[in-house]
Parts: structure tokens; C-alpha cells; sequence
């Protein structure tokens, strides 16, 4: 298991390129099983995540092909299994997305119930009940959904509670079904508006993406496409953080600032300088920022998975900050490694009360989920002395070459493979 090393405080400079998204990639990826033609998608980024996808999609029958480093071919004209095993899906929740695509083309699908980050019990009830509404017969039989149905119809659906995931495995599961399905309450996160691209592109019908209301009318059959996939928002906001936290400055290129308008909006509230262009953007601080409130909110409120990182920011302000994480119970795993640094917060329920502390010192630390990994690398970037973070493959499910990232900053990082 690899091992960062990282001597902090050290103020971090330069530019930086945004990856594709993990969010974004991986249904893409698991999209190409609506269609036996070929689908290629450029900017895909590489991540632990993406490997599994690539697992889980072979291990179905798709052929996957990565032509060079940013470019995948998928083709899914023989599929053999419609089963996700559970040893191939217990790393990654994001798994149960080839249920609806598989469900919709070839009528049925048996999906291991899903792992993935241990940030609360994670249900897919929204998933099932929603399929059950376009007509398929779903079962739970030792750890497993199955679900059947000769062709899914179109229905009206409104999510109890939004769910991304939920709202694109629904999506494309009614590309293919038999009529119209609304789907309402529905996520808005920029990459389920790119998913929808990609779906239209090879031939779907949908409308009202990036709104609250999706409404999909099923076609016999869908296409291949050639798609990008857009720019990681939460990397993009990530190296925001690392030029705040450092006191450094650092432009992130090739991003899309404007999907990243809460995390700006909250950073300049703590006193840092936050310039944009139409596809950059520049952070500069001093090392001194001021203690704000957060609360976390589906797109496009403050995002969950930036929580973790503006936590190990707050942990060196000047005052003290709220922080309310309301999209995820038991999502603040990162607390306890941030008071071994020397932090100082308390968590009362789902909400955590940072008082910011001068410095903190470096500590060994261990990650236990992809963002908090990411807010403990923050977090030795600022410390004084030498934090270790442990069970970097957490980091490396979401992070694409971070520490080549930090490197070419300035930073003092190094991974020590055992
Ligand atoms: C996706 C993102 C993840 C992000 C999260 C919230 C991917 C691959 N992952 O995860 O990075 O943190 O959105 O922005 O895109 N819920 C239910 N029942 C369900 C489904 C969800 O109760 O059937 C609850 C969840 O427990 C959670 C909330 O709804 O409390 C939101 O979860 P959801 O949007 O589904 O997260 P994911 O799609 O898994």
C-alpha cells in the first residue's frame, strides 16, 4: 500500500490542468452498453475508479480499448454476462449505474449491492423504485439486485430525495424504454447534463437538462458517438484549496469555472484573491484566510465532496466556522486525522464547529475516503513538519497523478510504494 510523504509549508505556485471528471467518465463509460456501436470518449481521466469501470465494462463483454492516454473505445455488441460480481463493484458505488443500461437493452441485470466510500449507509432504494415504476420486477437475493423486464416503460417519476446517480442510471435506463418518463426532483450536477450530451449524441431524446425536470422519450435503438468529458470541478476545486491553504498562487487551466461557483463564491469569502477567465482560474492567498460557515447542498449549492477540504482550511483560519454537511450522514471521517494535526474541532451530529488554530504540525495520518484523503494532503501541505498519509488508494480512486500536480508546484510530496 502506497504511503505520501509530504513536508508542508511551503507556499505553492504555477499552473495546473484540470482532468476530465470521475463524476462524468464513468457513466459515460457505463453508457456505451445502450448500443453495440463503438463509443470513444476523450479526456477520460486515470483513476483507480476508471480501472474498475474498465473491470466491471470487460468483465460484461464490452471491449475497451485506450488508443492514448485521454482516449477510451468502448464497444458493447457482445455482451455476454448481465451480472456485476461483488468483488468487481464492492470498491466503487458508482457500479450500480450498469443496472438501468443493462435493464433497458437487454431486459435484465443482476448488480452486486454497491461499497464504495464508507460516508454513511448509501442506499439505492431510489434507484429501485424508480425502475420498478417503468416496470421492472426487482428482487434483493444475497447481496444482489436483480431486476427484470421484458422492455421498460415510460413513466413519471419523482425522486423522494435527489440522487445523481440515481438520476442517471434512470436516464439511460429510459433512452430505451417503451414511451415518455419524466423524471422530476431530478439532479442538476453538471455531469448529468454531460451525461445527457453524450446520451443525445448517440441518439436519445431528452430534454430539461441541468433543471430539476428531465423528460426522456425512448428510441428502438441508440448510436455510436465521440464525446469529451467535461473538466473535474472537485480536482479543479481541490488545487483552489491547495493555493488558499499554502498561501500560494496557483491557476487551474483547462477548467470550467463557472460549475465551480459556490466554491469560489466561499473562497473568497475567507480573504483570498479568486480570478477567472472563461476556462481558468487563479487563487491567490497570503496564508491568512478568515473562518466562514458552510453548508453543503446538491448542485449548485457548496458541494459535498469539496466539504472535506474546505474543513482542513478552516482548521488554520482566523476565527471559528460552522460546517453542516447535510447531503451525506457520517461524512466527516477526516475530523479525527485533522485533531492529530492539531486542529481543533468538534462534531456535533452532522454539523462540525472548527476553531482555526495557528499552525498545524505534521502527523502521521490515515485516509479512510476519497475526499477526505484529499483534505489530509491539504492539510500537510500546510502543516510545519512531515505528515505520512496512509491508504493513499483512496486518493487514487478520484485523483489523477496528484502528487505530480503538487510536485509541480513546489511541493515537498513523495509516495513511498510498499
Ligand atoms: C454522487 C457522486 C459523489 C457525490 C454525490 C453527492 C458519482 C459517481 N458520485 O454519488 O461523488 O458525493 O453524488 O453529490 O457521481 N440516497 C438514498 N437513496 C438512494 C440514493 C441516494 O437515500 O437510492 C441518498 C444518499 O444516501 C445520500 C443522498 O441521497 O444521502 C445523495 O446521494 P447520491 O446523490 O445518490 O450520491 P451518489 O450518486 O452515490
Amino acid at each position: 500500500m502506497d504511503r505520501l510523504i509530504i513536508r508542508g509549508g511551503i507556499p505553492l505556485r504555477g499552473e495546473v490542468e484540470a482532468a476530465g471528471a470521475k463524476n462524468a467518465a464513468l457513466p459515460e463509460m457505463v453508457a456505451s452498453l445502450l448500443t453495440g456501436e463503438s463509443i470513444q470518449l476523450h479526456r477520460v481521466p486515470q483513476l483507480g475508479d476508471v480501472k474498475t469501470t474498465i473491470g466491471l465494462l470487460s468483465h460484461l463483454g464490452v471491449s475497451v480499448e485506450r488508443r492514448d492516454r485521454e482516449t477510451l473505445f468502448l464497444r458493447a455488441d457482445r455482451i455476454s454476462r448481465f451480472e456485476a460480481p461483488y468483488q468487481l463493484v464492492k470498491t466503487m458505488r458508482a457500479s450500480v449505474l450498469v443496472l438501468g443500461p443493462l435493464l433497458a437493452r437487454f431486459g435484465r441485470a443482476r448488480v452486486s449491492l454497491p461499497g464504495g466510500c464508507a460516508i454513511g449507509t448509501r442506499p439505492i432504494n431510489l434507484h429501485l423504485a424508480a425502475l420498478e415504476k417503468m416496470g421492472a420486477t426487482v428482487s434483493l437475493d444475497a447481496g444482489y439486485v436483480e431486476a427484470k423486464a421484458p422492455r421498460l416503460r415510460g413513466a413519471r417519476i419523482t425522486f423522494d430525495g435527489q440522487t445523481v446517480t440515481g438520476t442517471e442510471n434512470l436516464m439511460m435506463a429510459a433512452t430505451l424504454a417503451d414511451g415518455v418518463t419524466v423524471l422530476e426532483n431530478a439532479a442538476c450536477e453538471p455531469e448529468v447534463a454531460d451525461l445527457a450530451a453524450l446520451l443525445i449524441r448517440m441518439g436519445a431524446r431528452i430534454e430539461g437538462v441541468g433543471t430539476p425536470t428531465i423528460s426522456i422519450e425512448g428510441v428502438d435503438h441508440l448510436h455510436g458517438a465521440e464525446h469529451e468529458v467535461i473538466p473535474d470541478r472537485v480536482e479543479t476545486g481541490t488545487f483552489m484549496v491547495v493555493a488558499a491553504i499554502t498561501g500560494g498562487d496557483v491557476t487551474i487551466n483547462r477548467c470550467v469555472p463557472c460549475h465551480l461557483e459556490a466554491i469560489t463564491e466561499k473562497l473568497q469569502e475567507t480573504g483570498v484573491i479568486v480570478e477567472e477567465t472563461d476556462w481558468s482560474i487563479r487563487v491567490c492567498g497570503d496564508g491568512r484566510v478568515q473562518g466562514i460557515n458552510i453548508r453543503t447542498h446538491p448542485y449548485p449549492g457548496f458541494a459535498t465532496d469539496m466539504q472535506a477540504q474546505f474543513m482542513a482550511l478552516m482548521a488554520i483560519a482566523q476565527g471559528s466556522s460552522v460546517i453542516t454537511e447535510t447531503v451525506f450522514e457520517n461524512r466527516f471521517m477526516h475530523v479525527n486525522e485533522l485533531l492529530r494535526m492539531g486542529a481543533d474541532i468538534k462534531v456535533i451530529g452532522t454539523t462540525a464547529f472548527v476553531q482555526g488554530v495557528p499552525m498545524l504540525s505534521g502527523a502521521p495520518v490515515m485516509a479512510t475516503d476519497l475526499r477526505a484523503s484529499a483534505s489530509l494532503v491539504l492539510a500537510g501541505l500546510a502543516a510545519q513538519g512531515i505528515t505520512t498519509v496512509s491508504r493513499v488508494y483512496h486518493l487514487d480512486r478520484g485523483y489523477e497523478s496528484i502528487e505530480q500536480k503538487l510536485l509541480g508546484l513546489g511541493a515537498n510530496i513523495e509516495r513511498v510504494t510498499e
